[in-house]
């Protein structure tokens, strides 16, 4: 599997304090079957962490990793607050890519409110050949409430990245619902850990890939965690999952009566 959202670097976020705490999250990712990742640092205004800092400490810790036997390809990238991009020239979001093709750009969904901007900037995004990739906005309480937002989003070419937390229930049923919900509308693209140190454990793809074939059928979840990955870490934007035949899908709707 291809992780494309986890929170590694160490010292660089809430996701590791230190060298032990990101080793012990790639090693849970690496036990969960996670070959490569796209290792975000929150970036919520100018003071966060500068590229060529975050990409030293990234570089120390593959060191470490290799040293200690963990077979796990990492990529730099940011999780970039939603409404704080908004206000951002497209030229400054930039520095803020995933990898060094500058065209991957990891949004992060507010947890209160939702930013009148989010259209421009997406269409300003989309305008530079740019793929905007939407983190957990499952877990938005205007999404949940207005599905419509997240589906005009989709059609803008916005990538929805749900995650693993969400999927089993971890920030509640409202997350959980508005996660299943647009997986059966067929609006998502990714599934991703958003692994930390702090909840190691409850990032295991593993168990949200589990949860999921209880709605849906494996072809349709190895688009989320393996295709559709590899397609964004090569430059192309994934297209949501929406491949489900319309009695499978049937069936999802009635096995999702009791997820
Ligand atoms: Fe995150």
């Amino acid at each position: 599997m291809i992780d494309t959202h986890m929170h590694v670097v160490p010292g660089a976020d809430d996701g590791a304090a230190d060298m032990a705490q990101a080793v012990a999250v790639a090693r849970a990712a690496v036990d969960a079957g996670v070959t490569s990742a796209i290792a975000v640092i929150h970036a919520t205004g100018p003071e966060c962490l500068d590229r060529s800092t975050a990409s030293e400490l990234l570089a120390a810790l593959q060191t470490e990793l290799r040293e200690q036997g963990l077979v796990l390809d990492l990529t730099l990238g940011y999780e970039v607050d939603l409404s704080w991009a908004c206000a951002l020239e497209i030229s400054d979001l930039v520095e803020y890519s995933v990898g060094n093709d500058h065209r991957i750009i990891i949004l992060e969904a507010p947890y209160v409110g939702w930013p009148r901007g989010s259209q421009d900037l997406v269409f300003r995004l989309r305008l530079h050949d740019m793929i905007p990739v939407l983190a957990h906005p499952e877990r938005n309480p205007h999404i949940q409430a207005h599905p419509e937002i997240l589906t005009a989003l989709v059609r803008q070419g916005v990538v929805v990245q749900i995650t693993v937390p969400s999927v089993m229930g971890a920030f509640g049923g409202a997350a959980r619902r508005t996660a299943k919900r647009h997986l059966l509308r067929g609006e998502v693209a990714l599934l991703a850990s958003d692994a930390h140190y702090h909840r190691l454990g409850r990032g295991d793809l593993r168990h949200a890939v589990k949860r999921l074939k209880q709605v849906m059928p494996n072809a349709s979840i190895d688009l989320l965690v393996k295709e559709n990955p590899a397609l964004l870490m090569g430059g192309v934007a994934p297209q949501p999952v929406t491949g489900l035949a319309s009695v499978s899908r049937l069936v999802a709707w009635l096995r999702s009566l009791v997820w």
